[in-house]
């Protein structure tokens, strides 16, 4: 069960007890748990940048606060949490409200949103994004836009490493 699996390219990360759809650690078997794993020993048996988000609710006030307890508990998180790929995308969100940019931004979320849900339905990366490419594009946008579009995903979305192989093997950029 403490084992990472390489499925969990940009997991969500739940710490304490179980919610559907995060990956879940925790020192007490719930149902639904994937780690079970106890958060004062360091390190977690999770990758580096591995984790879009992470929450912790109700948590702190358990782990111990001799040794630094949650000083170290905080190190861990910075190791496991992906760099800035939230507040990055929140970013271009907030900055970019002019038609032609919230357009793109726009695309670029209803293309994630349709390709995520072909992949929750067994689909690989380059099939959802090529199949998925022209279903998201109900107002229409122009080759520049789906560059853009591109370019954002691949920074801040969870499978952006592998849209960014299937952008350079089937797109001239
Ligand atoms: C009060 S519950 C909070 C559950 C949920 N996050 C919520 O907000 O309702 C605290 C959870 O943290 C877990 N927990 C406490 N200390 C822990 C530790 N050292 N390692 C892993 N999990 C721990 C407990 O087993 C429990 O499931």
């Amino acid at each position: 069960m403490n084992e990472v699996s390489p499925q969990l390219v940009g997991y969500r990360l739940n710490i304490g007890s179980v919610q559907h759809g995060w990956y879940n650690i925790d020192n007490r078997h719930v149902p639904g748990l994937d780690c079970l794993w106890d958060l004062e020993s360091i390190p977690w048996p999770l990758e580096d940048s591995s984790a879009i988000i992470a929450q912790m609710g109700h948590v702190v006030s358990r782990i111990n606060p001799a040794r630094w307890g949650m000083f170290i508990l905080m190190d861990e998180l910075w190791r496991i949490l992906k760099p800035g790929a939230e507040a990055l995308w929140q970013s271009w969100v907030d900055a970019n409200v002019d038609f032609y940019s919230k357009g793109t931004i726009d695309y670029a979320k209803s293309w994630a949103e349709l390709m995520e849900a072909e992949l929750a339905a067994g689909k690989g990366l380059h099939e959802a994004a090529k199949d998925m490419r022209s279903k998201a594009n109900p107002e229409g946008i122009t080759g520049y836009m789906f560059g853009m579009a591109c370019q954002m995903l691949i920074q801040a979305w969870a499978h952006g490493d592998q849209l960014e192989k299937w952008r350079d093997e089937n797109l001239n950029y």
